[in-house]
């Protein structure tokens, strides 16, 4: 059984470490606050692959990792995590880049340019471990085995092959379908599908869709 460490608390890393414990992966979530995940921990059921740990704790538990924590404070989570917890693992990186400021007519304020994703400076800060983003352009109600009618897709990008292919059978597990678009700058064109994701849901209070990729 693969062992899933999630980094954070908040409801990404709940809903994820909900659907990893559904799909058959141990799972521990980390926080510096372990009474915000005492809901999580009894409604996951302890003792049925899932724990609470720090975020070195769980840096280390995981096979795989999943960030999940506010933008502002990943490069910090990755420096307690400790940087050699995450040598040669695949990374999935959930997060995006808000900035603490208010929308504009619906558009989140990024602290980050389309020159220069969130991902590659996490890449740069942890050159040896194999970073994905995934799961970022969507709600985490959706996150795991969502309710549309057809498949909807998850745009993935990293610089590792081997991480994206891991992450792609995960993702396609979770009832989606991966698309890999390419090397860690990709994350500049991915990072802000979260700000088109949340325009209807800011301006008219629609959350309900998610993105899918027609081909020919
Ligand atoms: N909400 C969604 O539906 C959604 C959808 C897609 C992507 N995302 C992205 O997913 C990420 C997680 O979102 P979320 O809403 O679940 O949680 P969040 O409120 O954005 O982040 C909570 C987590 O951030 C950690 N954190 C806060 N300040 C920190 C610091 N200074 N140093 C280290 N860690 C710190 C907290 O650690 P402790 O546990 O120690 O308190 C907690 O685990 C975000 O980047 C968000 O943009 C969210």
């Amino acid at each position: 059984m693969k062992k899933i460490g999630i980094i954070g608390s908040g409801v990404v890393a709940q809903a994820l470490g909900s659907g990893f414990l559904k799909h058959g992966y141990e799972v521990k979530l980390g926080t510096s606050d372990k009474s915000k995940l005492a809901d999580w921990i009894k409604g996951a059921g302890a003792g049925a692959g899932a724990s609470v740990g720090s975020f070195e704790e769980t840096a280390k538990f995981g096979d795989i990792v999943v960030l999940a924590v506010k933008g502002t404070a990943a490069v910090n989570a990755l420096k307690l995590m400790g940087f050699s917890n995450l040598r040669n693992k695949t990374v999935i990186d959930t997060t995006n880049p808000l900035a603490d400021a208010p929308p504009s007519n619906g558009v989140l304020k990024f602290f980050t340019n389309l020159d220069r994703s969130l991902m590659e400076e996490l890449q740069e800060a942890v050159p040896e471990a194999n970073f994905v983003k995934a799961f970022n352009s969507v709600g985490n109600a959706f996150m795991v085995d969502p309710p549309f009618s057809g498949k909807p897709t998850m745009f993935i990008c990293g610089n590792n092959e081997n991480a994206k292919k891991e992450v792609s059978t995960i993702v396609s597990e979770f009832g989606w379908e991966p698309a890999d678009f390419g090397k860690a700058e990709s994350a500049r064109a991915i990072e802000p599908l979260c700000m088109l994701w949340c325009i209807p849901g800011i301006t008219r209070n629609e959350w309900m869709h998610a993105f899918k990729l027609l081909k020919l």
